[in-house]
């Protein structure tokens, strides 16, 4: 904020809550820019509310909160927060594998429970890790990350996404598959697509069925890529063993979501990238996207480069 104090006016909201609709689109009426989290949906609407609008500046790296199409044909130019949060949320995603296959989360509940009795041979089974074999789908820089990290588990990394990365296949180890023989092969399988019309709901019942009995499906991506109903219905019925979810749909989740009725399922509350060092890149990298927009340049980090800027 003191950077981007120091270059322009600056209205700050302060909730911890997003901003309601209403007052959002009160807001915007008369700003040329607008650096905005991914729980406020910029669509056309929005837009139509902010004439003057010249860049939509995301505090995130996914942006399908954000109706770029339409920011394109506009003139504003949309910045987004990548790299930055790459091996961050990669270490967490392996959190994520880590804590399902090895039951940390019933672990802890047990001890603060009173129920830790003894050291038995058969508590809190888990599966391995290591030598486990991981599909990733989606391999862009976070899916990569994740191989590398998988690839020093000695896990057999299979991965499916819309490119096949031949040089990243030499260098990693790691296999092209399609997502048909991904989903059955794997012991692990992690998303990292960016949610878009083809990945939403690319998880459903169909998929799931297709997944090992013994499988778990970690979602450190966005919610909707996997159809929750379906997750959750998979997850009761022990068609898969275990679910470790980052994201949501809907985000929040409620309190009283079937989801969390489950004991086969860990859900954290979006936070992937939550380390100190990364938020602080990825804020100080959404106020230079922001500034040098308002300045007339092109931002460092830029959604839709062809926009002809207004
Ligand atoms: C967080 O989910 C992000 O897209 O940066």
């Amino acid at each position: 904020m003191e950077r981007i104090r120091s270059s322009c006016a600056l209205e700050v909201w302060e909730g911890e809550l997003p901003p309601p609709r209403d007052i959002l689109l009160e807001k915007v009426r008369d700003v040329e820019g607008l650096l905005c989290l991914l729980t406020d949906k910029v669509d056309s609407e929005l837009m139509s509310k902010a004439p003057k609008l010249r860049v939509i500046s995301n505090f995130a790296v996914g942006y399908d909160n954000i109706d770029v199409a339409e920011a394109t044909k506009r003139g504003i130019v949309v910045g987004n927060t990548p790299d930055v949060l790459t091996e961050t949320t990669a270490d967490f995603t392996f959190a994520m594998i880590m804590a399902a296959a090895r039951r940390v989360v019933e672990g802890d509940k047990q001890v603060r429970e009173g129920k830790w009795k003894t050291w038995g041979p058969l508590t809190l089974l888990g599966v391995d890790v290591h030598n486990a074999t991981l599909g990733i789908v989606g391999l862009g820089r976070i899916g990569t990350a994740v191989a590398r990290r998988a690839k020093g588990f000695g896990m057999e990394v299979l991965y499916h996404g819309l490119t096949r990365k031949e040089q990243m296949e030499k260098d990693l180890g790691i296999q092209y598959v399609g997502l048909h023989k991904l989903l059955p092969e794997s012991d692990f399988v992690t998303l990292h697509t960016s949610l878009t019309s083809l990945t939403y709901h690319l998880i459903g019942s169909k998929e799931l069925a297709e997944m090992k009995e013994t499988g778990v499906l970690v979602n450190t991506a966005r919610g909707s890529i996997v159809d929750n109903m379906a997750l959750y219905e998979a997850l009761r019925d022990r068609r898969i063993a275990f679910a470790a979810l980052d994201v949501t749909d809907p985000e929040p989740l409620p309190a009283d979501h079937p989801l969390l009725t489950l004991r086969n399922v860990i859900i954290t509350p979006h936070i992937a990238s939550a380390t100190v060092a990364t938020r602080t890149e990825m804020a100080l990298m959404a106020a230079d996207n922001l500034i040098a927009a308002l300045n007339g340049k092109k931002p460092p980090h830029v959604v839709n480069p062809g926009v002809v800027m207004k």
